[in-house]
């Protein structure tokens, strides 16, 4: 029996004949961008919909999806595509867009109308010279570069499976571990976003600012503890909040990067999350913070050791994808030049294509922050190729062509390490991808 999918916000209607394909399933093969981060085992939720019509056309929830709507309080409308089957017409509406977004899902995992213990990571990233930098130049759009900021510093936080959980006025705070995670993961990833935000702020003042005499600044504190999380206030108005004493803690130290000199202060409880020798690390201050009996032990951070190819990813992502259709049209034109028989493979729209591409290129980048979500979503897709005619023949051909791309598109803007991580990382993509198809 042949029936519609109707994608409502795009008003798009495909065709489907059976109840083989799940709702995702029917979003790959019609090359609708749908999130899917863990491949369709129903453990992400990243590709849920919502049911506009025809709900009682779709197959009974799997226990997996029970229980993921049952956690997150979802109302009978949501499904996740990976676990619903279709078997007549449907209405629906995909809820998540961007790999930005999927962090944020993690609030829906505090309790509502109360708080709970949990141990979390924090940081405090506060902007300087932002003021005297409004009025430096008449047409200054002091909003504009406000959001500029707040964006390209809360990437690295959404990159490292944080949160973006305030900002005030010149400062943006970043949580860590909400929903779990060891301490030294968490405190990792807190660093690793701090690090991120220091390439962001140097992109900013280079390209956005060049030709304002002056520098955009920041001062990072990061405190690990035990805090408070949930859902609190008026209940007609409630807001996902972190509260406790390591909160505060985390501000005040933020506080002393400006008296220290530095730009990233760590405390005793972040430091002793790592194993030692991780981190390149410079002074050490012993400092009253106020409202603290004693003195704090602060340890400023100048990076990792050693590579890290997280942050090397993540800090040239953007830069790589800045244009996304010349990425993908530059190397779709270097595979088929390089092995022309690959050309009848692609059987549908290349620019749709080149878009599916870089925006699982890019939620790969994302996800190494949720690494057993990674994994599995490479496998799927490693499945998926297989059904495309994809051989192990076809790997060092698309891993030549992507590595020339990345080469000439970053340009300058790369660095030895860049380019190392980039090849581990395909390396390790190429891998699993082909592993999944023997
Ligand atoms: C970094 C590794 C790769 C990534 C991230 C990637 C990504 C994608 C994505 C997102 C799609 C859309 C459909 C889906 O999600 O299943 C796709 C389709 C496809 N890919 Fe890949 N791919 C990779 C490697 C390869 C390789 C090695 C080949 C070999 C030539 C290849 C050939 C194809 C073909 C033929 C299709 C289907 C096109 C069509 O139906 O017109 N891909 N790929
Ligand atoms: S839950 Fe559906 S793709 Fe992960």
């Amino acid at each position: 029996m042949r029936y519609q999918i109707t994608y409502a916000g795009i008003n798009k209607v495909v065709e489907a004949a059976d109840d083989l394909d799940s709702l995702l399933d029917i979003s790959i093969r019609n090359q609708l961008p749908h999130l899917h981060e863990c491949g369709g085992h129903g453990r992400c939720t990243t590709c849920r919909v919502r049911v506009l019509d025809g709900i009682q056309n779709l197959t009974p929830k799997s226990p997996l999806e029970k229980e993921a709507s049952f956690l997150r309080k979802w109302d009978p409308s949501i499904r996740l595509a990976c676990q619903t089957y279709p078997k007549g017409d449907v209405v629906l509406q995909r809820l998540i867009w961007s790999m930005a977004e999927v962090t944020s899902l993690q609030k829906e995992l505090a309790p509502e109308g109360k708080a709970e213990e949990r141990p979390i990571t924090i940081l405090f990233c506060d902007l300087r010279n932002f003021t005297p930098l409004s009025s430096k130049s008449m047409n200054f759009d002091l909003a504009y570069m406000l959001n500029r900021f707040y964006t390209a510093m809360g990437e690295p936080i959404l990159m490292n499976n944080g949160i973006i959980y305030q900002y005030v006025g010149d400062e943006i705070i970043g949580v860590f571990g909400t929903t779990g995670g060891t301490r030294e993961k968490n405190c990792t990833d807190a660093i690793r976003a701090a690090l991120g935000m220091q390439y962001a702020l140097a992109h900013l003042n280079q390209v956005e600012l060049k030709d304002l005499d002056m520098e955009l600044q920041s001062g990072i504190g990061i405190n690990f503890g035990k805090a408070y999380v949930g859902h609190l206030g008026h209940p007609t108005h409630r807001q996902f909040s972190v509260i406790g004493d390591p909160v505060n803690v985390a501000s005040r130290i933020q506080g002393k990067t400006k008296e220290t000199g530095t730009k990233i202060l760590i405390s005793e409880s972040v430091l002793n999350s790592l194993p030692e020798n991780v981190l390149d690390t410079g002074q050490s201050f012993e400092l009253e913070l106020t409202g603290k009996e004693g003195l704090a032990r602060l340890t400023e951070v100048r990076g990792f050791r050693e590579m890290d190819t997280q942050l090397e990813l993540q800090s040239s992502l953007h830069l790589m994808l800045d244009d996304q259709d010349k990425f993908a049209s530059l190397f779709y034109d270097k595979v088929f030049s390089i092995s022309p028989e690959t050309r009848s493979l692609f059987k549908r729209n290349m620019t749709d294509q080149g878009r599916l591409l870089t925006h699982m290129l890019s939620g790969i980048v994302y996800t190494l922050a949720r690494p057993d979500h990674l994994v599995e979503g490479i496998r799927a897709l490693g499945r998926n190729h297989q059904a495309y005619g994809v051989t192990s023949a076809h790997y060092p051909v698309v891993r030549k062509a992507m590595l020339e791309t990345i080469d000439q598109v970053l340009g300058n803007n790369k660095t030895q390490n860049t380019m190392t991580a980039w090849t581990e990382s395909l390396d390790f993509i190429l891998k699993e991808m082909q592993q999944s198809q023997s």
